[in-house]
């Protein structure tokens, strides 16, 4: 039971965020910033965002924003990504050290070495990676569009796929294309298991499954759908069920419950806890967006020569389409 004093603190609580929240929106008239934001962030930040989304509806706002500023509240990749599509705006994100496991599994020393040894091989990147990566690859791909992607690369070069595997395994699976696969994967993302989704299933029997092609095979086995994170709002909006089984990072569940608030949402759970958070998105909390909107730092740069070969799979990529 709540005592009256937990009941004040949760009132002071709620006025400093909605105080912090006004300044924030203050601040981005006064800078004339966007504020994009994955949907993976902290509730409080998405609800200050002009666009919350996945990762292949942020890379086209970005394409199209008219701002000054682009306050990108995700990890790094993706600020480099707006970046590299938007050399003249500044592109600033709350914690610069908000990072990627998937983008770290993969070096561009590495690729490079690769690719020096196999000269015919016609790159098909996941978003999630460096730009340094990005700018020794074909084509960029997000979980939103990688099998359509897969299936506009040119049938006579040997494909590989970066740095996901267990994305790369299920575009084959759709595809039938055969493709070589990085060895990455999503920290987050495969500590969901077939028996921690096992459980929970059984536990919700008329509640579908759906999970994030980043999941490993065993996993994905169980699902009832398989899609991006945007994916996912269209499936919980058109679907007739009223409860859904969300297998990916806890921040979908606070778009999904804003977006499609007569239907329920469990989180899928790992072996250890009922839900799973990535440590790298929620290094942004609004404190951090406050500050980085007053300062205009921390701030993301790409040299010049590394952000115009980038540029031209990413562009390939936004023709390609969703
Ligand atoms: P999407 O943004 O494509 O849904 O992918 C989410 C994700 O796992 C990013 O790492």
């Amino acid at each position: 039971m709540s005592s009256i004093l937990d009941v004040e603190n949760r009132t002071v609580a709620a006025e400093n965020l909605g105080r912090l929240q006004r300044q924030i929106v203050d601040l981005k008239k006064q800078r004339n910033a966007v504020i994009l934001a994955h949907n993976y962030q902290l509730g409080e930040i998405q609800d200050v965002a002009d666009y919350v989304g996945d990762s292949l509806g942020l890379s086209y706002h970005a394409s199209k924003t008219n701002a000054d500023v682009i306050v990108f509240c995700g990890v790094h990749f993706m600020a480099e990504t707006a970046k590299i599509i938007n050399p003249t705006r500044k592109v600033i994100m709350p914690d610069v050290h908000a990072g990627c496991s998937l983008s770290d599994s993969c070096d561009a020393a590495d690729l490079r070495k690769y690719l020096s040894e196999h000269p015919n091989t016609y790159v098909v990147a996941y978003i999630n990676c460096s730009a340094g990566v990005k700018a020794l690859s074909d084509v960029i791909c997000t979980s939103g569009n990688a099998v359509k992607v897969v299936e506009s690369a040119p049938k006579d070069r040997e494909i590989l796929f970066v740095p996901d595997e267990n994305l790369g395994q299920w575009v084959m699976e759709k595809t039938g294309r055969f493709m070589k696969l990085w060895k990455g994967f999503c920290h987050a993302h495969v500590l969901f298991t077939h028996e921690s989704i096992t459980r929970v299933r059984q536990k919700h029997p008329n509640a579908p499954v759906v999970a994030h092609p980043e999941c490993v095979k065993s996993v994905r086995m169980l699902a009832d759908h398989i899609c991006s994170t945007e994916g996912m709002v269209k499936f919980a909006r058109e679907n007739a069920a009223d409860s859904f089984i969300i297998v990916t990072e806890e921040g979908m569940l606070h778009r999904l419950r804003k977006e499609v608030p007569a239907k329920t949402f469990i989180a899928g759970p790992t072996n250890h806890c009922p839900c799973n958070r990535c440590e790298f998105m929620k290094m942004n909390t609004l404190e951090k967006l406050h500050a980085c909107l007053r300062d205009l730092q921390p701030e993301v740069e790409v040299p010049e020569e590394i952000r115009i070969r980038a540029l031209l799979p990413i562009e390939r990529m936004l023709q390609i389409g969703r």
